[in-house]
Order: structure tokens, then sequence, then C-alpha cells
């Protein structure tokens, strides 16, 4: 295994634990409104982690094609579809979490989570099918690359390997340990 991947995973295998058990199939798999308030959730760290992470020198990097990694109008129109907005006060989660600027390493973690979650993504939309939740309808955002999602993995985890020193590793993981916070602290959030 890479030393990238062996990094993130000795520190984050534990909140990434942490993060699944929040999402439980009977909070948010039983009904629509469970998915709708899932979808919030994630729209509330997923838009400005995304934001940041563009916003970063990792802009600058063709390789990895960062465009196409990034998932944030799929998720504006799966919200869109199930007829839903962060304007929705139910939840507790109608604003976006503040995400500060991101140095290169820490982009290449909070990226490391993003992409990750297209692992938990392939559950969440089999576990969702019963709601009708397709990648054509209000599922788009937890849709894979199709066949080439160990491609698009292989291909991004590699480059990070490729790029970031040992002494730089350090730097990633804490990016990639925060980006997951946000998500923990926001699945943790009960309505006001
Ligand atoms: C119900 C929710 C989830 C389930 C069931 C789940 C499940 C999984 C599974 C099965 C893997 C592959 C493990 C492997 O092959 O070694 C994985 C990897 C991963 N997941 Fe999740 N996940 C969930 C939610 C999330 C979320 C919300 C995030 C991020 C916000 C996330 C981030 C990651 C990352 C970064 C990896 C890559 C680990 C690695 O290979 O280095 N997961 N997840």
């Amino acid at each position: 295994m890479s030393d990238f991947l062996t990094v993130m995973r000795s520190r984050t295998s534990e909140v990434h634990s942490q993060v699944e058990r929040e999402i439980s199939l009977e909070k948010h798999l039983s009904d629509l409104s469970g998915y709708r308030d899932l979808l919030l959730r994630f729209a509330s760290v997923w838009i400005p982690v995304e934001a940041s992470i563009k916003a970063s020198e990792l802009r600058n990097c063709e390789t990895i094609q960062l465009d196409r990694r990034m998932r944030s109008d799929d998720l504006r129109r799966d919200l869109n579809t199930v007829k839903t907005s962060l304007a929705d006060r139910t939840t507790g989660v109608c604003e976006y979490v503040p995400v500060p600027e991101m140095t290169l390493e820490e982009a290449i973690g909070a990226l490391y989570v993003l992409e990750g979650s297209r692992f938990g993504g392939s559950v969440i939309l089999r576990e969702a099918g019963h709601l009708g939740i397709t990648p054509a309808w209000g599922g788009k955002f937890f849709s894979g690359y199709g066949n080439e999602t160990a491609a698009m993995w292989k291909q991004f985890t590699k480059w990070a390997d490729s790029v970031l020193a040992v002494d730089r590793l350090d730097s990633a993981a804490e990016g990639a340990d925060r980006c997951f916070s946000y998500f923990l602290g926001q699945f943790q959030k009960t309505p006001a």
C-alpha cells in the first residue's frame, strides 16, 4: 500500500467509523424525509469544502481531472429533485459550515475524504432504492464513476503518493481529519 493511503487510513479510520454509524438506515433511509435530511447534511459540508478545494493550489493540477471529481452541482440537482434546500430549517443544518482556505496538502487530504465517500455512496444509493432514489432521480450525488470508479480512485491516490513526500503527509492527514470532523459535526446535529 502507498504511504499516502497508509497514513490517511490510520489517521482517519476512527472518525470514518463514527461518521458511518451516524448514517443509520432507520434515521436516513426509511422514508424520503430522512433522505432529504441526509442530502442536506452532506450539502452543508460538501459545497463549502469543494469550493475551498477548487480555490486551493490543487486547481492547477491537471492530471487528476479535478473538475470531473466535483459533485456540488449533482448535489444541488438532487436536492431540487427531492424538493428541499438549505433554507429548510427542520434539520438544524440550514447553513454551510465555515471552511477556511486550504494549503495544497490539506486540499489533497480533503479530496481523499470526498473521493473515498464514493465507496459509502454506492451503499447508500442501493439502500435508498426502495424510496425510488436512482442516479437519474435524486441519487446522482451518490452514484460513482460507473466502471471507472476503481481507475479514478487509483489515479488520485497514486498521484497523491507521488507528489507528497513523507514530511507532507502529516498536513494532508490533518486536512482529511478536519474534513471528516465537519461531516461528523453536521451528522450529529439535532434540530434546535
Ligand atoms: C453509510 C455510510 C458509509 C458506509 C457504509 C461506508 C463504507 C465504506 C466502505 C465499504 C469503504 C471501502 C473500504 C475498503 O475497501 O477498504 C469506504 C471507504 C471510505 N469511505 Fe466510507 N462509508 C460511508 C460513509 C462515508 C462518508 C460520509 C465519508 C466521507 C465523508 C466516507 C469516506 C470514506 C473514505 C475516505 C474511504 C477510503 C478509505 C481508503 O480506502 O483509504 N465514507 N467506506
